[in-house]
């Protein structure tokens, strides 16, 4: 498109999930003057948006509810028409979900565009005018294409129900955090938009601008942009994995991977940020969007960069199962019908999100011991543990059958009464303040507290009688 810039009155958003909701949210309450909807085909979860009471709403997100609060039924709304919404919309968000490929070609790496086509097909048959198309979703590095000729062969079909419709792609895709996301939005390190139309790039950057400084907006071509953003998330991942392999290497020498941290963090060209060693990352996206690049990278050709990339997915697993084994070797080799105390099941601290959490590879490795897991998470649901372990709680625990169980613990006290050991697995607050003299007079001796967060004190835990193993930290043992 040449001309000048559209100005955006009207934005739909395809995708009511964790970014779609929040996303929407801030640029609703930073433009009053945009009217911004957001559909999903998900009918109770749009009900949930709509819920009157803002502590029900279905993402939970520190001072989300505010601005919701402030903008829904105002220029904010949640609704599943969402035929009627793209055709009134000037500018379409794809926020829909692209996980890995289950099955078929690239089954375990490639992701899965289905709801990505779906999404494109419906913008195809229901825009009207002039129609900026913004992914925002993660996408595998081309896939502008594949919404650009869908979109096109929208403009030349004669049977379409519109007339005149005419497109733009642009990419966009988002970097917020879960527990952060709100702060995230609002002052974000940079905005990145892809595209090779100037005009709709403005567009969406004039959108922006109400609220972040130009500087920070940065402009690229769609492939750079797409490619950015699996990038991002590749670097940050690789951090964790390059420290948890140093954290094993302190272990072996004496050394402290919280002090090495901070000497290599103070060099100002590697930064402090991202190198807490632990358990490994978690995350519905890190493992997802690395195994997606390793799958293109093998695409075009370049093995060697997807050997690369794949070590930091295999590196983050070895860990996962290195902290199973050295809990079961410190046990005397062996905790059938022993019961371990798991403190935390979410993947990081601050959230009931337990998507690929680290807790659920050494849960089922314990498991596949023979344990009697008591676990203790405050935030997450006995449910969602269940679906993550693939099995029922057990009341009555396995004995020496081998056969290993579970049951979820209303408090650490309870969890760890009778124990052989407290396991740390996320790093909540209260984890970080345990009363170790009076938990380790209710565990069985001798008993071992194994720190994979790297929270607990020391000298409290071993002035309480315990054994202590913690993460990358070689100068106790
Ligand atoms: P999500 O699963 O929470 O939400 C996606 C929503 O899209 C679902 O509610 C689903 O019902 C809806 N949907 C799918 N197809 C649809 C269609 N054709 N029409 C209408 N609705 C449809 O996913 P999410 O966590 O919001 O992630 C969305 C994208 O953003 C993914 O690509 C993800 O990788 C990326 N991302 C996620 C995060 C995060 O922290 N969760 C951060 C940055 C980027
Ligand atoms: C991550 C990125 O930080 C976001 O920028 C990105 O938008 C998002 O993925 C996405 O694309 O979905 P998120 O997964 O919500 O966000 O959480 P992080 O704070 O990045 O933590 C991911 C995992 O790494 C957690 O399991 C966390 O415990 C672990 N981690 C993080 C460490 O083990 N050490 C660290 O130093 C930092």
């Amino acid at each position: 498109m040449t001309g000048s810039v559209p100005a955006i009155r009207t934005i739909c958003c395809i995708g009511a999930g964790y970014v779609g909701g929040p996303t929407m949210a801030v640029i609703a309450d930073r433009c009053p003057g945009i009217q911004v909807t957001v559909v999903d085909l998900n009918a109770e979860r749009i009900a949930a948006w709509n819920d009157p009471d803002l502590s029900r709403l279905p993402v939970y997100e520190p001072g989300l509810d505010a601005v919701v609060g402030r903008c829904r039924g105002r220029n904010l709304f949640f609704s599943t028409e969402v035929e009627a919404a793209i055709a009134a919309a000037d500018m379409v968000f794809l926020s829909v979900n692209t996980p890995t490929k289950t099955k078929g070609l690239g089954a375990g790496q490639a992701s899965d565009l289905r709801w990505v086509e779906a999404s494109a097909r419906s913008v195809a048959a229901h825009a009207r005018g002039h129609t900026i198309v913004v992914e925002k979703s993660t996408l595998p590095v081309r896939t502008a294409a594949t919404v650009q000729a869908i979109l096109q062969a929208a403009q030349g079909d004669a049977t379409a129900t519109h007339d005149q419709a005419t497109f733009s792609v642009l990419s966009n895709p988002e970097f917020l955090a879960e527990g952060t996301a709100i702060a995230d939005l609002e002052q974000p390190d940079r905005v990145l938009i892809g595209g090779d139309d100037p005009q709709a790039i403005e567009a969406l950057a004039s959108v922006y601008a109400h609220w972040v400084p130009q500087e920070r907006i940065l402009r690229t071509n769609l492939w750079s942009s797409e490619l950015s953003k699996l990038t991002a998330n590749a670097f940050l991942a690789q951090r964790i994995s390059s420290i948890n392999s140093i954290a094993a290497f302190c272990e072996s020498t004496g050394a402290e991977v919280g002090e090495v941290a901070r000497a290599i963090g103070t060099d100002s060209r590697i930064g402090p940020k991202f190198l807490q060693a632990g358990p490994g990352f978690g995350g519905s996206c890190f493992q997802k969007d690395i195994l997606n690049l390793v799958y293109l990278c093998g695409h075009y050709g370049l093995h060697e960069v997807a050997a690369y990339w794949q070590s930091v997915v295999d590196l983050n697993t070895w860990q996962q199962h290195r902290i199973a084994r050295l809990v079961v070797n410190n046990l005397f080799g062996t905790v059938t019908g022993k019961r371990l105390a798991v403190l935390g099941f979410a993947f990081k601290a601050d959230t009931n999100d337990t998507r690929e959490a680290p807790a659920i590879r050494i849960c089922r490795d314990l498991l596949e011991e023979g344990a009697e897991l008591a676990i203790h998470d405050p935030k997450v649901a006995p449910e969602q543990i269940s679906r993550d372990l693939g099995s029922a709680p057990s009341a009555s625990g396995s004995g020496l059958t081998g056969e290993g169980s579970w049951q979820v613990a209303a408090s650490v006290e309870e969890a760890v009464r009778g124990a052989d050991a407290a396991l740390i697995l996320t790093e909540w607050q209260v984890f970080r303040e345990l009363p170790w003299a009076d938990l380790a007079a209710q565990m069985r001796q001798p008993a071992w507290v194994f720190d994979a967060r790297a929270v607990v004190d020391p000298e409290v835990v071993r002035s309480a009688g315990l054994r202590l193993w913690r993460v990358g930290d070689g100068r106790i043992g």
